[in-house]
């Protein structure tokens, strides 16, 4: 049965907001936020004073609230307030994935314990509707691959730069300036944002709950006109991808990397702020789910449409986490990769099983070979500083 819900709010920024207008909008909906909790005493608000509050225990330990939206930019003060609000018996909706993906297996034990719901369907992909999907519809499917573009900056500038020809920091402020883009640009840039979404989604596609630092992730922080020149040559774009897979009958893989993507491929022609997500599975085959991944409303109706299962009391429920013959995590798997250079020494650092294509410039040097996720794994670091680039081909991805 529909209940009312008595809401407290943590953060009224780009997310925030776009909730808010998105409840008073639906005045009919039966949620009514109660307050709204912030940080910044002096900053101006759209709202009148009395709808905020600078202290979390007026939300936390009101009796009257039974709901929490948490959408403030802190990963670690977001874990603070979602562990008190679940133990005060509270229902939460986050999106806050760098606090989901680093704490999922205990907050999963939390909300069974405490027996309230926490639902995230706004941390990954926006407004793309995948994590129910995962759980409910695609629950007993045998589930090959989930791919694909969970990060809106880097989408968003790299569509700027191939399309238009924008400089890249270019195209990184003005990703700022529409908020798509995190407040620390190493979180879209290095594939962080997009490593945290896979984790989530990889928990609910094949109930495995692996640590963020334990997953491969590389970006575009050292991307050059290059690389951009080496794919339009060959009819490439770029994308940042992330990939959970099978491999074998019992092992799932996932990685985040930069991916030459052919003009064939449906993630080909997704531009700009756009996600999009491709659930390749044994009976329905190959699936396209593509939709705004931030903004206010995109992520807002995420959030929006959380609230309402909470009316019906919905919870997730893990299944493929608690199936019997889970699946395991494994690094064990090729990839071929271009990797773009500058000095020979660079190349110490990888261990290519077999090279199939070399060139040394004047301007730039580049190897494509074969190369394991768990020595890209190793090196993880060096791959986002160091002044080379590294982009899968995509040739070893096909199952
Ligand atoms: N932006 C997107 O498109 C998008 C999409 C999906 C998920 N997310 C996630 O949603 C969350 C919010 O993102 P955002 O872009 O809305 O951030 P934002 O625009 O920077 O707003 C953050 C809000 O959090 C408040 N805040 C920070 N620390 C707080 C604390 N300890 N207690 C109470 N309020 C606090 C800030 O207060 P003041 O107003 O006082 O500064 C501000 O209102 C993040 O976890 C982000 O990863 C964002």
């Amino acid at each position: 049965m529909k209940k009312n819900l008595k809401i407290g709010l943590f953060g009224y920024g780009v997310v925030g907001q776009g909730v808010y207008e998105i409840l008073t909008q639906n005045k009919t909906f039966g949620a009514e936020v109660v307050k709204i909790c912030v940080k910044d005493r002096k900053k101006r608000r759209n709202l009148p004073e009395s709808h905020f509050t600078f202290e979390k225990n007026d939300i936390l330990l009101n009796p009257e609230i039974d709901l929490i939206i948490e959408v403030i930019n802190h990963a670690d003060e977001a874990f603070d307030i979602i562990t008190t609000a679940l133990k005060n018996g509270k229902k939460v909706v986050t999106a806050n994935k760098k606090m989901l993906a680093e704490h999922l297996a205990e907050l999963v034990k939390l909300q069974q314990e405490q027996n309230v719901s926490l639902l995230y369907e706004g941390s990954s992909c926006g407004s793309i509707p995948i994590i129910r999907n995962l759980e409910e519809y695609y629950d007993n499917e045998l589930l090959y691959s989930i791919r694909g573009i969970f990060n809106s900056s880097s989408n968003y500038i790299l569509s700027k730069v191939y399309n238009e020809n924008v400089d890249f920091d270019i195209a990184l402020k003005k990703a700022q300036d529409l908020g798509f883009a995190e407040t620390d640009p190493t979180l879209d840039l290095a594939g962080y944002d997009a490593l945290f979404k896979l984790v989530i989604i990889a928990a609910h596609a094949y109930g495995v709950f692996v640590k963020p630092e334990e997953v491969l992730n590389a970006g575009i922080m050292n991307f050059s006109r290059f690389d951009m020149q080496f794919a339009k040559e060959k009819g490439y774009k770029i994308k940042l991808i992330s990939t959970v897979r099978k491999v074998g009958d019992d092992k799932v893989a996932m990685f985040v990397l930069p991916e030459f993507v052919t003009e064939d491929r449906q993630l080909y022609n997704v531009e700009y702020e756009y996600n999009a997500v491709v659930v390749e599975a044994a009976f329905s085959d190959k699936q396209f789910f593509q939709g705004k991944g931030a903004g206010g409303h995109p992520t807002g109706s995420a959030i929006f449409s959380d609230i309402s299962a909470n009316m019906y009391d919905y919870k997730y429920g893990y299944k493929k986490h608690y199936q019997e013959n889970k699946l395991s995590y494994t690094t064990d798997l090729p990839i071929e990769i271009y990797l773009r250079y500058y000095e020979e020494h660079n190349l110490n650092q990888f261990q290519f099983e077999k090279i199939t294509e070399r060139y040394y410039g004047k301007d730039f040097s580049y190897v494509i070979g074969t190369i394991k996720i768990s020595n890209l794994l190793k090196i993880k670091d060096y791959l986002n500083t160091a002044d080379i680039q590294v982009i899968n081909t995509g040739k070893l991805n096909d199952i």
